[in-house]
Order: structure tokens, then C-alpha cells, then sequence
């Protein structure tokens, strides 16, 4: 009996050793993780700020928001799509609607074969703190995203690119105003030097199309997107898509 109870103490000693070094690493990656995104941002670290590191860390691992530091998409995806051709859109309004633009842009991206990039979202416009954008991942799940489809960031996709566009797609006539807020949006070259669209790239769909339509309204079948939006380009813009696409055609 004796010997039975000493193997059962040295057993559960040894777990219990094993248990504080995993918890010790667990803390020690962490404190890593959060180094790394406070460098990132040049901020000092730890914080300073009057609560002491233990109080820090409960409250940014009790945060429902994952600090991602890379947003890359590393899953292998349900749906493979062409790498080399790409959708870049532009979303618009407040945030429902940039969402279902987004989602918009997702199908037809799955519908034409090209890899989506993920857009800026932006803040609502009742919102005290109005200027800049708001990074994808605090919009949408970019983990369940990557499950899907594979994505590339704006920063992927500029270095893709060689920071231009050669095709836009439209939902409706775009105002030379638009394109130089694309450029600052995105930072990525649409217009030459005297503000006009550059010669390469080409627009969507045609202007028969277009003619005497302010906003399009387009089935999802592939081959209606494709009358539209067929292109052998590989950098499109999608411009400011909201509630064009009629699913129950
Ligand atoms: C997209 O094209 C690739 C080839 O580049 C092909 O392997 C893939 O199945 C296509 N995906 C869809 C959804 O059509
Ligand atoms: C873009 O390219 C630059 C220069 O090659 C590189 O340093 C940077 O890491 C790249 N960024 C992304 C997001 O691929
Ligand atoms: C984009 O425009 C800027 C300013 O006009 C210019 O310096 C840069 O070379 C252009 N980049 C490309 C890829 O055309």
C-alpha cells in the first residue's frame, strides 16, 4: 500500500512541475506578444500607466478583440481563387453598409476568380473621431474569413500591384473627384499628372451599359456578372459597390 501512495505523490509532483513550466511559458509568450505590438506602434512597454503589468494583462486578455499583429491569410481556404488576379474594393456609407458591400465584393470575387484585398472600413459618420480608417480586423472576423477565401492586405496588394490599378469597376459613373479620394484612400496611382484617369487603366463595364443608368442593377448569375465585369486585367478596383447585386433575379 505505502509503496502505491509514494509512486502516487512522486506522479503528482511531477505533474505539478510540469504544470508551472507550462503556465510560465504561456505567461512568457504572452508578454512576448504583447512587447512585439507595442513595439510595433512604438509605444513604450510595459505601459505606463498606474496599473501594474498583472492588472494590464487581465484586462487585454479579458478584451473580446484578438491583437492581431499580422493579418496575412494563412488558412488554406474552402475556396481556392486565381492569386494573380485580384478585387480591390472601395466601400461606402456607414458601417452595415460597408459590410454588405464587403460581402458584395466577396461573392463576386468568388464569382470572376480574384483574390479579394481587404478594404479600409470607416468610422460612422455621428462618430466624434470622424478622419481615418478603421483596419479590417476590427469590422470582421479575419480568421473565419481565411477559412473561406484567401485574402490579401492593401500593403500585400500595393506591393502586387506596383502600387497602380489597371481596370476599375463601376456601379455607377465615377466623378474625377473619386478617383483622387481612391488615391488617398488606398494610396495606390489612378490619375496622371493632370488629374485625368490613367491611360492604362480601363473601365467596367462598357458604356452601352452604363448609358442612362445612375446606379446599376445586377443579377448574380456568373455570366451577367461576367457581361459586366468580365476582364483579363489583374487589378481591379471595385467602386463603392451598395445593394447592386439582386440575388433573387
Ligand atoms: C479559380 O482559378 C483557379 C486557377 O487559377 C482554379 O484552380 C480555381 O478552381 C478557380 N476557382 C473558382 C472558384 O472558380
Ligand atoms: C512589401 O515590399 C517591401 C519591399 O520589398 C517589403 O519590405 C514589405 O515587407 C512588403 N510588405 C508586404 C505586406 O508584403
Ligand atoms: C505614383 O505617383 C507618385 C506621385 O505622382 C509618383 O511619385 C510615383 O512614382 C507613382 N507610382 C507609380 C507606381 O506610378
Amino acid at each position: 500500500m505505502g509503496k502505491i501512495y509514494r509512486k502516487l505523490t512522486v506522479i503528482l509532483f511531477l505533474c505539478l512541475l510540469i504544470y508551472i513550466k507550462i503556465q510560465n511559458e504561456t505567461r512568457q509568450h504572452f508578454v512576448e506578444d504583447q512587447k512585439r505590438f507595442y513595439q510595433r506602434f512604438s509605444l513604450n512597454f510595459p505601459p505606463k500607466t498606474s496599473q501594474s503589468l498583472e492588472q494590464w494583462r487581465h484586462a487585454s486578455t479579458s478584451c473580446p478583440l484578438e491583437l492581431l499583429d499580422d493579418v496575412a491569410s494563412r488558412w488554406k481556404p474552402m475556396v481556392k481563387l486565381n492569386p494573380n488576379r485580384f478585387l480591390l474594393p472601395i466601400l461606402k456609407n456607414g458601417p452595415n453598409n460597408q459590410l454588405s458591400g464587403l460581402r458584395d465584393s466577396i461573392y463576386i470575387s468568388i464569382r470572376l476568380n480574384r483574390t479579394i484585398v481587404l478594404p479600409r472600413f470607416f468610422k460612422h459618420r455621428t462618430d466624434d473621431a470622424k478622419e481615418g480608417t478603421v483596419y479590417p480586423r476590427h469590422r470582421i472576423d479575419l480568421q473565419r474569413l481565411q477559412k473561406l477565401i484567401h485574402y490579401v492586405t492593401m500593403d500585400e496588394f500595393r506591393n502586387k500591384s506596383g502600387g497602380t490599378i489597371d481596370a476599375i469597376f463601376r456601379v455607377r459613373p465615377v466623378s474625377k473627384p473619386r478617383y483622387l479620394y481612391y488615391e488617398r484612400l488606398t494610396g495606390i496611382n489612378i490619375t496622371d499628372e493632370r488629374s485625368h484617369l490613367m491611360k492604362s487603366v480601363q473601365l467596367y463595364p462598357r458604356e452601352e451599359l452604363m448609358a442612362d443608368k445612375r446606379t446599376l442593377s445586377i443579377g448574380s448569375s456568373r455570366n451577367e456578372l461576367l457581361d459586366y465585369y468580365g476582364s483579363e486585367k489583374k487589378y481591379a478596383l471595385f467602386a463603392q459597390p451598395f445593394g447592386n447585386l439582386k440575388f433573387s433575379r
